[in-house]
């Protein structure tokens, strides 16, 4: 059987064993929402993960929603991450982008001329979002027309190319959390009535459009994406029927190297609603037998042998435990202790709480 630690081809990939780091928005980018120094050498010390995943990175100006978050649609934002990726792939690593449009968890001071975020509809979320001012209230967002689409479609093919031209190793299209493409799927969400509103086949029309322009751009075996089925993050109320929602999108998804999929309340309780995950697995498979299973929240060690060695997972990825322990792969495998994480530093600032969490044996001689 293999074990969480065996390497693991996915797509284009080799990875060294099955363990991911999962996406972590850290709000650290500089001007010009380029990635920094900083960020190169915070990658790097995670390099022994088989898999990064990079935190959410907006694909156009009006698809922030945070504070510092880094953008992947310019020269200088590319130019930025390649030294991501060229201090990841020197470690031996492997790297993709998440790839992110925020829709309405945003606010008017972190868009372009100061305007409304977008969204798939006008009504506003309850939710927050990091500021120059700390924590505030989204803004109320404006509907997106159905003639803008094309746009937003073209905006995920750029980005994806500007990545593949940053060195990256593929991307992760960010479908999860409650996030732009969420806000089409939910019923909850989403009050259109046109051909992206509606019956569950309209509201998966975007993401799928998206998908379908992506792996065309940068091929399915560097593809992949993240989705999150029953979280409420962000203001997302339950959709009426996530599973049927959610199985329509995976059998019409294009090939893909990997679904990642956040099981439960995204950083909360995984049994938050009832969902078939391994339905939708074998709902996925049959479709795409070459494409990889990535599951996340709330594992351990225990839980990702376990479902490594029973084939529930191809792939596990660590969000919190990567933040305090650069060096999570070793002390997984060898059964170390793990680091707690520092609340107080996770969102913007500087190496504190973000650079200086050492490794094991550095943290047992200071
Ligand atoms: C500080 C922080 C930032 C996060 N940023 C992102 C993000 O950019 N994209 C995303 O899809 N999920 C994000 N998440 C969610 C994590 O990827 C992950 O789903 C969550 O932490 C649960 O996994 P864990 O129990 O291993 O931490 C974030 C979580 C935390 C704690």
């Amino acid at each position: 059987m293999p074990t969480l630690f065996d390497p693991f081809v996915l797509g284009a990939m080799t990875l060294a064993n099955r363990i991911v780091m999962a996406p972590l928005t850290r709000d650290r980018a500089g001007p010009g929402q380029v990635p920094t120094p900083m960020m190169a050498e915070y990658y790097r010390q995670r390099a022994s993960a088989g898999l990064i995943v990079t935190e959410a990175s907006q694909i156009c100006a009006e698809g922030q929603g945070y504070l510092d978050t880094p953008g992947v649609y310019n020269a200088a934002q590319v130019a930025g991450w390649r030294r991501v990726t060229d201090a990841v792939h020197a470690a031996g690593g492997k790297i993709v982008i998440q790839l992110w449009h925020v829709g309405r968890i945003s606010h008017v001071s972190l868009q372009p001329g100061g305007i409304a975020p977008v969204s798939s509809t006008a009504r506003v979320a309850t939710a927050k979002t990091f500021t120059k001012d700390g924590f505030v209230d989204v803004s109320p967002p404006r509907a997106l027309r159905g003639d803008e689409l094309p746009g937003i479609v073209a905006a995920y093919r750029h980005a994806a190319r500007c990545a593949i031209d940053a060195g990256f190793d593929g991307v992760e299209v960010h479908g999860a959390n409650g996030y732009l493409l969420d806000q089409f799927l939910r019923d909850s969400i989403n009050d259109r009535s046109d051909a992206y509103g509606g019956s569950i086949a309209n509201r998966a029309r975007l993401m799928l459009e998206v998908m379908h322009a992506v792996a065309g751009e940068i091929g399915p075996r560097r593809t992949g994406l993240r989705l999150s089925p029953v979280t409420p993050s962000n203001g997302a109320g339950p959709d009426s029927d996530p599973q049927a929602l959610h199985q329509h999108v995976v059998e019409r998804l294009p090939l893909l190297a990997y679904l990642h999929v956040v099981e439960g309340q995204t950083g909360g309780a995984r049994d938050i609603a009832p969902f078939d995950y391994a339905a939708l697995k074998h709902r996925f498979k049959a479709r795409n037998p070459e494409g990889a299973w990535m599951v996340n929240n709330g594992y351990d060690r225990a839980m990702a042998m376990a479902s490594v060695a029973e084939g529930r997972a191809d792939l596990v990825a660590f969000g919190r435990p990567f933040i305090s322990n650069p060096d999570l792969v070793r002390r997984l495998r060898e059964d170390l202790p793990l680091a707690p994480l520092k609340r107080e530093t996770l969102y913007g600032g500087g190496a504190e709480g973000y650079t200086d969490y050492p490794a094991f044996a550095q943290a047992q001689s200071a």
